[in-house]
């Protein structure tokens, strides 16, 4: 893989001056849906698959990206003394990584070339945006000495995608990114990023995600939607009772006070976060205490809890994880990411994967009427330099 995309780099950009090759991983949340932006608790994990890069600093102000997935735009040039954002560029998330480290202050004094290549399958909600984000910031923290923590890379992250691409997400995709670990999920409360690595003990289960082929871009999707309906439930239930988000409360809390969220469609959502939330402490305790069934009726429950509650699934995530929940050796599967297609994930004991695979394949492909993919997936380190 190294001494292919150096050969790449070479050839696109030219061998002179040194060069660093980088890596960092996609993820995939095991429970813990739609809690990140409602300061509740989530529990994903780093995979495998990420994103590479190869940079290296120029002497003038001039940045050229280029990326083997999208090899039919070519070089793309800009300039740190300009990072203008254009219409469905791939560029924009390193563009907006660089545009808001420099508003934070960081020193870039110099333009770059950097070369991508990503196998995370994009669009599938296994975060290949935050992959690139948190590679390119990086990238250029070891280019440029800066000391940056990888807390705050998932920051810079996320800021680049709030302000610069415009989707209002929430600080999961970025963090587990940043902070993966080795056979380890994250339980990290969105509240106060403070985080535990709680070890993926499956005891010989695997996880395979589901991909459904359906293609969901962000930003036109109704993940921002959904933020504001949360935000307007929290503000009626605020006028009832002390909380600073939703994952403050209870279930029984929120039963007593959701009479005072106004819009039921409002109440629906926040039932769905606050559930959510304690659906996720409680799955996180059971894989503590080895009790994986309960851990995977807690991935099922929660997805029935987007697709009722929260209504961010749609046919083919409902399809392919009704199929899983049919076959013998699964242990739990719901969606995965921000839902509206992407994919879905599963636990399924290691001697079931072969014909789970088989079986939910053909039911998804009967009824959808195209195929879904699937990935038997480890979990991995953060990014790295190779
Ligand atoms: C996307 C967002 C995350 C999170 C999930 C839903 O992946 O980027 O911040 O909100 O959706 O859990």
């Amino acid at each position: 893989m190294k001494r292919e995309l150096l050969q790449k780099f070479e050839e696109i950009f030219g061998d002179s001056g040194a060069y660093g090759v980088y890596f960092a991983p996609g993820r995939v949340n095991l429970i813990g849906e739609h809690t990140d932006y409602n300061g509740g608790h989530v529990f994903p994990c780093a995979l495998t698959i990420g994103t590479y890069a190869v940079a290296r600093k120029r002497e003038d102000k001039k940045l050229r990206f280029y990326s083997m997935n999208f090899e039919q735009m070519g070089i793309i040039e800009s300039s740190i003394e300009n990072l203008e954002k254009k219409e469905d560029n791939w560029s924009n998330y390193p563009k907006g990584v660089i545009w808001a480290m420099q508003l934070k202050g960081y020193d870039i004094s110099s333009g770059m070339d950097i070369l991508y290549f990503g196998n995370i399958p994009n669009g599938s909600g296994l975060s290949s945006s935050a992959s690139l984000e948190v590679l390119t910031g990086f990238v250029l923290d070891q280019l440029f000495g800066l000391g940056i923590s990888f807390t705050d890379l998932a920051l810079l992250g996320q800021y680049a995608e709030n302000k610069f691409i415009g989707v209002n997400c929430g600080i999961m995709d970025q963090f587990a990114v940043a902070m993966g670990k080795k056979d380890n999920a994250i339980f990290l409360d969105t509240a106060d990023l403070s985080y535990e690595y709680a070890p993926l003990d499956l005891g010989g289960a695997k996880i395979v995600i589901m991909n459904t082929n359906k293609k969901r871009g962000l930003g036109d999707s109704k993940y921002n939607e959904r933020r504001s309906e949360c935000e307007a439930a929290l503000a009626d239930l605020q006028k009832v009772v002390e909380i600073k988000t939703l994952g403050d409360l209870s279930e029984e809390q929120f039963e007593t006070y959701k009479e005072a969220i106004k819009d039921p469609v409002h109440a629906t959502r926040a039932k769905h976060a606050v559930y959510e939330n304690q659906r996720t402490i409680k799955a996180v305790e059971a894989l503590k205490k080895n009790d994986l069934t309960l851990f995977g009726q807690l991935m099922n429950a929660s997805h029935k809890s987007t697709q009722f509650d929260y209504e961010v699934t749609g046919i083919e995530l409902d399809t392919i994880v009704e199929a899983a929940w049919k076959q013998e050796g699964v242990i739990g599967a719901r969606m995965t990411g921000a839902g509206f297609g992407g994919c879905a994930v599963s636990i399924v004991k290691g001697e079931a994967v072969d014909s789970f695979i088989r079986e939910v394949g053909k039911e998804y492909k009967d009824k959808i009427g195209y195929e879904a993919s699937f990935y038997v997936v480890e979990v991995g380190n953060g990014p790295v330099i190779l």
